[in-house]
């Protein structure tokens, strides 16, 4: 589905920022099975599970999720067939190709370390070769990245602790504070993963099981993120920013508390939006339903993204086409969107200001095609 020429040239080419991708959720299923067979993984029996007869079946079985829940049973064994530093690059290193033939030009990847140790996997084995994913794409496309490492809500706080000590131990984790002058050479060390987050099952669990470790986070400068308001209502958002997230993942739930609303404008707190997977896992019926246009007239800052695009069908230029079709926006209204994914992304002021910079000129050059 896509607007006139001229509008999809403009959305194709507009510089963007990605801030909600999941690395497991690019896994296709061809590329499942494809490293199904070269690890030795089985994949459920197909007399239990009908959809893992065939690439085919298993592709359209993706286009009936019920729930987050539903969608999650997939995700969730899809990623089991990652076994090697070398496939978690691959993956990476595929998503980044796809984004940067989308227009992406800095992208936040969130990846769930905890289901891939449980079974075996080494923690250095999964980062290592996700961020050699990430250098690929640096040194190829000049695009700039960041790894977030996602906590999963199913599993218990102790496997989330657990996996925080490690990465702290292990140096990996970025701290906002790194080049005070009163840090150590040691504590100066720059992290490869820029943030913290939290995903999977949204309604269930206690809305603020990572109390603690975001409180330990936020007291070192650890970034932070948090899903929240995706299936659960507003106040799983409150409960995420009072914890100390910077950043709310989904958040379509946000317009139903006016007076959070506001605060989240004022504080320019962004939300990463995702209205194809809302529209495949029935948070609502249409793209059109997602509240683009309630955020912007209220000012609330927010950015457009994919979540798990193997697996809603949809990379990122089809999420900013899908809400062209459905918003019409103005090309002005293109540049907000596009100007407060760069604000509100993790990176120094020099890069922000030269992503502003290509925004600036991208859409001046296509205002006067577009608009007249
Ligand atoms: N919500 C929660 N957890 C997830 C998602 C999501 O949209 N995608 C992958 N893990
Ligand atoms: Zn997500």
């Amino acid at each position: 589905m896509c607007p006139p020429s001229t509008w999809h040239t403009f959305l194709t080419h507009l510089p963007k920022c990605e801030h909600h991708v999941h690395l497991e959720g690019c896994l296709t299923p061809t590329l499942i099975f494809h490293l199904a067979t070269k690890n030795n993984i089985q994949l459920p029996s197909p007399t239990k599970n009908p959809a893992y007869a065939s690439i085919a079946t298993l592709t359209a079985r993706y286009g009936h999720f019920t729930s987050l829940d539903d969608f999650l049973s997939f995700y969730f064994i899809g990623m089991t067939v990652l076994k090697h530093a070398s496939d978690f690059e691959e993956l990476a290193y595929a998503y980044f190709q796809r984004a940067h033939e989308d227009g992406v030009h800095h992208a936040e990847v969130f990846f769930d370390p905890q289901v891939h140790m449980e079974r075996g996997v080494q923690y250095e084995e999964i980062v290592s070769g996700y961020v050699a994913g990430c250098r690929r794409a640096e040194k190829e496309w000049g695009i700039s990245t960041r790894l977030i490492m996602c906590f999963l809500k199913h599993l218990s706080v102790e496997s989330a602790g657990r996996l925080y000590e490690i990465a702290l131990e292990a140096g990996h984790l970025y701290t906002t504070t790194a080049d005070s002058n009163n840090k150590s050479e040691e504590e100066k060390k720059e992290g490869v993963i820029h943030g913290l987050g939290c995903s999977s099952t949204e309604v269930g669990p206690p809305k603020d099981m990572f109390r603690d470790i975001y409180a330990s986070a936020s007291a070192r400068g650890i970034n932070l993120t948090a899903h929240a308001g995706e299936e659960g209502d507003s106040s799983y958002i409150a409960t995420a920013l009072e914890i100390g997230a910077q950043r709310i993942d989904h958040g379509i739930r946000l317009g139903e508390d006016e007076e959070l609303m506001r605060r989240v404008a004022r504080e320019g707190i962004l939300l990463t939006v995702c209205p194809v997977s809302n529209v495949q896992l029935k948070c609502v019926s249409s793209v059109a339903e997602v509240p683009i246009r309630k955020f912007l007239d209220a000012g609330v800052r927010f950015s457009i993204n994919s979540d798990d695009p193997a697996y809603f069908g949809a990379y990122v230029l089809e999420c900013y086409c899908q809400v062209q079709e459905a918003f019409g926006l103005s090309v002005e209204e293109w540049r907000v969107i596009a100007e407060n994914g760069v604000r509100g992304s993790w990176i120094g002021e020099e890069r922000k200001r030269e992503l502003l910079e290509r925004i600036d000129a991208h859409v001046k050059e296509y205002k006067v095609l577009l608009e007249g």
